[in-house]
């Protein structure tokens, strides 16, 4: 049985106090809640102070990137050292915006997981297709090759301790989310891949998540898909009722 995983990336919102405002409500709304890790990923410069809110509840945190050195001369980039002295347990990588906006790559992703899995931190991993491609019958092949080049070179022991994230491009902060058969059949297609690049052991481990316009009304139908494991949600987590509601929604029955 693999657990599912909800976690929230905030992006480029919140300040410190908006950042503990909202923790201190998360804490107490999930102090009961078992059966599903639950991760919330603020600006790297608020971090700590989730952190330290957070201690001692059953929430983890993660940052949104790092950069693969440890340490040197790379003017603004934070190392995955760093984000773990200031208590990250999780990193997003490879998100979807900063491949469009920042010049990522799979090469770059690929880098960026060895770094995090080498400090003991959890790797997120985006993977998706956009519009144009689905338009076009690419997915899979998109898919394929963002996993392949992505995952090179890691061993099976790392690989189980990575978590997936499926977002199709199209459906982040869209409103529109993949239907149910949709997230399915691209998650299944991942863990096949999985399985082939590793091993059967391997793709039935790792989680994968789905992402893309997840809301309180449609995580149930989400989670009910057998390969599914949980979401990485933007918007919705930006407000403590939505986010405890898909908490909540992804609670095994
Ligand atoms: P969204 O974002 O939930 O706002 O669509 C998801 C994401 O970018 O991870």
């Amino acid at each position: 049985m693999r657990k599912p995983i909800i976690a929230g990336n905030w992006k480029l919102f919140k300040n410190a106090l908006e950042a503990i405002e909202l923790v201190t409500i998360l804490k107490r709304e999930f102090c009961d809640v078992e059966g599903v890790d639950i991760v919330v990923c603020p600006v790297f410069v608020v971090l700590r102070d989730v952190y330290e809110c957070l201690m001692e509840s059953n929430i983890g945190v993660g940052a949104q990137d790092l950069y693969w050195e440890d340490s040197g001369a790379f003017t603004g980039e934070v190392s995955a050292p760093l984000i773990k002295d200031a208590g990250a347990q999780y990193v997003i990588i490879g998100h979807s915006e900063r491949r469009q906006f920042f010049g990522e790559t799979n090469q770059t992703v690929n880098k960026k997981i060895k770094a995090a899995l080498k400090h003991n931190l959890t790797p997120i991993i985006c993977v998706g297709e956009v519009l144009a491609e689905r338009e076009a019958g690419q997915t899979m092949d998109v898919l394929k090759k963002q996993c392949e080049e992505s995952l090179a070179g890691l061993t099976n022991e790392e690989m189980v301790k990575c978590v997936i994230a499926y977002e199709p491009v199209w459906a982040i902060g869209t409103g529109k989310t993949a239907t149910p058969a949709q997230a399915e059949e691209a998650h299944k297609y991942i863990r096949g891949l999985l399985v082939k690049q590793f091993s059967e052991d391997v793709g039935q481990s790792v989680r994968i998540q789905y992402g893309g316009s997840v809301k309180p009304d449609n995580i149930k139908e989400l989670m009910a898909q057998p390969d599914v494991d949980g979401a990485l949600v933007g918007g919705a987590s930006l407000k403590s009722d939505s986010f405890s509601a898909i908490v909540k929604g992804a609670i095994p029955a």
